[in-house]
């Protein structure tokens, strides 16, 4: 059985009360309820993380080397500015799909920057939580 994590980064604990127009209306916990039911269709084990915490971020990314098989992770602000979050990436050589609810290159020109982007086998953006359950699909067929 394949082992996923999915990381999210800073804010998205505040999805439901977020810029609705933007992220909807569905809570972190909705989402992380329904992608532990697609990856019990796919037969995935997943684990589902959230923190503000870049330097968090970064410890469980290197402690995904021995305990996953890819990593799938909406970073966030910090696709935009994170150097450190890509070179842990690199650094544990795990296949990599990134998330995001919205289409950042619909948005203002700074999202359009992912560092994540460079590291990652690919990215899906702009599904809403629909995203997560592709990229489910995504690292389900890698
Ligand atoms: C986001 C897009 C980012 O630009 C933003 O900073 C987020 C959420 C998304 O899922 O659409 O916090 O990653």
């Amino acid at each position: 059985m394949k082992k996923v994590i999915i990381i999210n980064g800073p804010n998205l604990n505040m999805l439901g009360k977020r810029e609705q127009d933007i992220y909807g209306k569905t809570t972190l916990k909705d989402i992380e309820k329904e992608c532990q039911a697609e990856a019990k269709k796919l037969k995935l084990r997943l684990d589902f993380f959230q923190s503000n915490d870049e330097a968090e971020i970064i410890d469980v990314i290197h402690n995904s080397k021995n305990k996953y098989n890819s990593i799938i992770i909406n970073a966030a602000a910090y696709t935009h500015t994170s150097i450190a979050i890509m070179d842990a990436l690199l650094a544990v050589q795990l296949p990599v799909v990134e998330v995001h609810l919205s289409n950042i290159y619909k948005r203002e020109e700074f999202r359009h920057t992912s560092y994540i982007s460079k590291v990652a086998v690919g990215t899906i953006c702009g599904f809403g939580t629909v995203s997560y359950k592709l990229a489910l699909q995504a690292v389900s067929a890698l």
